[in-house]
């Protein structure tokens, strides 16, 4: 289902550039029934969605990915990202191998394919400890890559620094939110780090779904996605003008005989650094995957860029507002 240009290398690893997205099984969005939840996941394998982005705390997702690799599944093209997000405080490395040996029996593997570290706290520089202990567990073959997670560039920059190689940051990226672009981006491209994009869809609102619509307030916003993501709208510069992109956006698709959801993914998948863009999939409830496998069957050209920047430049600045990525996890 889909071509060779949906695959690219994450520091070796082959992965497919649109990954799914797992957070969608925490409950907040949604109630998923497991079972149908696994057969809908080998769907999305048998259709080369072979990526997978995941967490300690996205309710029942480390275990499914475990009961989905025990299925058998059908080639060796499985890659499960998984991520660790401790409270701050010690981190002596019998925490750090426990935290990792959990999500190793849950996944059913030896080797996590990658373990994306969040930390909450930079006052609090114990987070070079935890760091230093996962790369003794990929020294010992229990982790494959070391990744990061809602990391601003400052601190990228100071784990690079002390030698920690990290292979990816994940990061909100997307036509409403073009942080990364400011700083993260061409320094990640220095260190050859690979962006995984998350919030690119907005949780569904940078769709053709809300084109045309009247702002919705909070009783029909119904996944804790969709929340998440009219508040950055909001911040950005309102429904008036989130209307506008929609607008552009929906005549930029027109040309390309595709979707909003569409032009707004491959616009960020085109941005430097950038591996691959993150897409929430509720799992047995609904399955956007035809429509986004679109994604690879077209360009945007430079006029559509333009056209799409123009609407950007009568925004926010969301790096003076709230600063560089994940800083909105973050008490300043
Ligand atoms: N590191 C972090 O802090 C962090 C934070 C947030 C998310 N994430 C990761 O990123 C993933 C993505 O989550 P997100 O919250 O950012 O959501 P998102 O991907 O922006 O939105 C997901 C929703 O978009 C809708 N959608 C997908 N394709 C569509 C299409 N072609 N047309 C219309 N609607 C479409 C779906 O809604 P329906 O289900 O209603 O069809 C889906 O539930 C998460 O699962 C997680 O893995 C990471």
């Amino acid at each position: 289902m889909l071509p060779d240009s949906a695959y690219t290398q994450l520091a070796g690893m082959p992965i497919c550039r649109l990954v799914n997205g797992m957070w969608q099984l925490s409950g907040a969005h949604g109630s998923i029934d497991p079972q149908r939840a696994l057969a809908n996941m080998q769907d999305y394998h048998a259709s080369g969605f072979v990526t997978w982005d995941l967490a300690d705390h996205y309710g029942p997702a480390e275990l499914l990915i475990g009961r989905f690799r025990q299925s058998g599944v059908p080639d060796g093209r499985l890659r499960a990202f998984t991520k660790w997000v401790p409270r701050p405080g010690p981190m002596p490395r019998r925490a750090v191998e426990a935290a990792i040996d959990r999500s190793r029996e849950r996944m059913a593997t030896d080797t996590l394919d990658m373990l994306q570290f969040h930390w909450w706290d930079y006052t609090d520089d114990r987070y070079l400890d935890a760091l230093r202990h996962m790369v003794t567990l990929v020294q010992e073959g229990k982790i494959a890559h070391l990744g990061l997670t809602n990391f601003d560039t400052e601190h990228v920059r100071i784990i690079t620094q002390a030698g920690i190689p990290v292979v990816s940051n994940q990061v909100q990226y997307s036509l409403v939110d073009m942080r990364p672009a400011a700083q993260m981006a061409p320094y990640c491209q220095s260190q050859s780090i690979g962006l995984l994009t998350y919030g690119t869809l907005c949780g569904g609102l940078l769709t053709d779904r809300y084109l045309n619509q009247p702002e919705p307030g909070p009783a029909a916003l119904n996944t804790a996605s969709l929340h998440k993501y009219k508040t950055m709208i909001d911040a950005w510069g309102g429904w008036a003008l989130f209307q506008e992109l929609l607008t552009t956006l929906r005549s930029i698709a027109d040309r390309h005989a595709v979707t909003i959801a569409n032009v707004a993914t491959r616009a960020i998948l085109d941005q430097p650094a950038v591996s691959a863009v993150i897409i929430g999939a509720r799992l047995g409830l609904s399955d956007n995957r035809e429509e986004n496998a679109r994604v690879f069957s077209f360009a945007l050209t430079e006029e559509d860029h333009a056209r799409i920047r123009a609407v950007q430049s009568r925004s926010r600045d969301l790096m003076a507002l709230i600063g560089d990525c994940g800083d909105e996890y973050r008490r300043r």
